[in-house]
């Protein structure tokens, strides 16, 4: 997957700017608040057809702009495509794929593959449960279309669910309804938890051996899908079941809290580093190295399921890692495409990349790969 050319018309602090992206690494470079993360945040979008960093997708309109347009032109191994995005206050976002109006958001998931690596996501092994669920569900949202539909429906079958319990307390008649609320949460329930458990497994042989490669020596990473029925199933139709049977062991209390306590909801990962929870036992720099062996391996997931090398996207984490952990990324980095931010241009590598030079919402300056010459945009 190579990008092309990504054009930015009143997307945050861009008034409209094309980026002609290089094969190999592309750097944004500039001072802080000058919009390199908006300009990762745009591509990124491309990809999850939502922002990652708001709710509000108003605010990614230019202050005073009445609308916001993100136009990336990308190669597949099969040709050229065009993904346009345009935002308007108080209007639903509007997709067009090479020129034609998407009207099913399900038709674009897994077009424009891309996986982004933030500082946040060092955090990711500390923080709650709902960081590391949300982790899973966009990195099986942009693979898998039945996995979204069936992420979706589960959130709406939750919330009848809900809905009717509080109700079954006034009226414990109600109560019998939930035997098929239980079962639509079993059958979404099921295919999540299957999915969850499946790519897990291949994420963690990979991130495995990526860790051993960063840390130098053997130290046994793994990555372990933890759910509340403590075993693992074998099929869809076993997590059916065990889903299923939790929910009417839990009745009572869900009827009480007015809330469905249990399910996939709930789900969570462990890392575990040489048998030991990263979570209170890791270093810093184990942590750093299990987080850059999970999103690299995350890439490598992509690439084994579409048989295409994602659009890497780091921002700002280069100044997170020291020089071992760098050359690292390089060395895999070698062959693909990525675009790259830092606010330290002189810490980095920079021989024969393509570099921009970001300033207040415009790329004041670029540097190309091939001639190492300063040249103006
Ligand atoms: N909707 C918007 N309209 C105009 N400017 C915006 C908008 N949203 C964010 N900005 C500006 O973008 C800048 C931050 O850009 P960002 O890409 O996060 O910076 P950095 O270069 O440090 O990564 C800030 O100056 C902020 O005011
Ligand atoms: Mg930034």
């Amino acid at each position: 997957m190579r990008i092309r050319k990504l054009r930015l018309e009143n997307f945050r602090n861009f008034k409209d700017q094309t980026f002609y992206f290089e094969d190999g690494i592309n750097i944004l470079a500039g001072d802080n608040a000058q919009g390199k993360t908006n300009c990762v945040e745009a591509v990124y979008f491309c990809t999850c057809l939502k922002s990652y960093r708001v709710i509000r997708e108003e605010q990614l309109i230019l202050f005073g702009a009445e609308e916001a347009v993100i136009t990336l032109t990308f190669a597949t191994g099969g040709g050229e495509e065009e993904l346009k995005i345009i935002f308007r206050h108080e209007k639903p976002k509007e997709f067009r794929y090479n020129g034609l109006v998407v009207n099913r958001l399900r038709d674009l998931i897994g077009c424009f593959q891309s996986v982004i690596f933030t500082p946040d996501h060092l955090n990711l092994i500390k923080e709650g449960p709902n960081k590391r669920r949300n982790f899973l569900d966009m990195a099986l949202c942009a693979l898998d279309l039945h996995y979204t539909d069936q992420l979706l429906a589960y959130q709406k079958i939750i919330k009848n669910r809900n809905a009717l319990l509080r109700q079954c307390r006034e009226n414990p008649l109600l109560a019998e309804m939930l035997d098929i609320w239980d079962e639509k949460t079993a059958e979404a329930g099921a295919y999540i938890a299957k999915a969850r458990q499946d790519y897990l497994l291949s994420l963690s042989a990979i991130a495995q051996r990526f860790y051993c490669d960063i840390a130098g020596k053997e130290e046994k990473l793994k990555l372990i899908y933890l759910n509340q029925f403590t075993k693992n199933a074998a099929s869809q139709e076993e997590f059916f079941a065990l889903i299923r049977n939790r929910l009417q062991k839990m009745r009572e209390a869900d009827m009480a809290m007015g809330q469905t306590t249990s399910g996939i909801h709930k789900d969570d990962i462990l890392f575990l580093l040489a048998g030991k929870s990263m979570k209170y036992f890791a270093s810093q720099g184990q942590i750093r190295s299990g987080i850059l062996a999970l999103k690299l391996a995350e890439a490598e997931c992509v690439y084994k399921k579409r048989g295409d090398f994602p659009v890497l996207l780091l921002d700002d984490i280069l100044s997170e890692l020291d020089a071992k952990r760098q050359k690292f990324i390089f060395q895999r980095m070698e062959g693909h495409q990525t675009i790259l931010t830092t606010c330290e241009l002189g810490k980095i590598r920079k021989k024969g990349d393509q570099i921009f030079f970001i300033k207040e919402g415009r790329v004041a300056r670029t540097r190309v790969p091939s001639s190492g010459a300063g040249c103006i945009n």
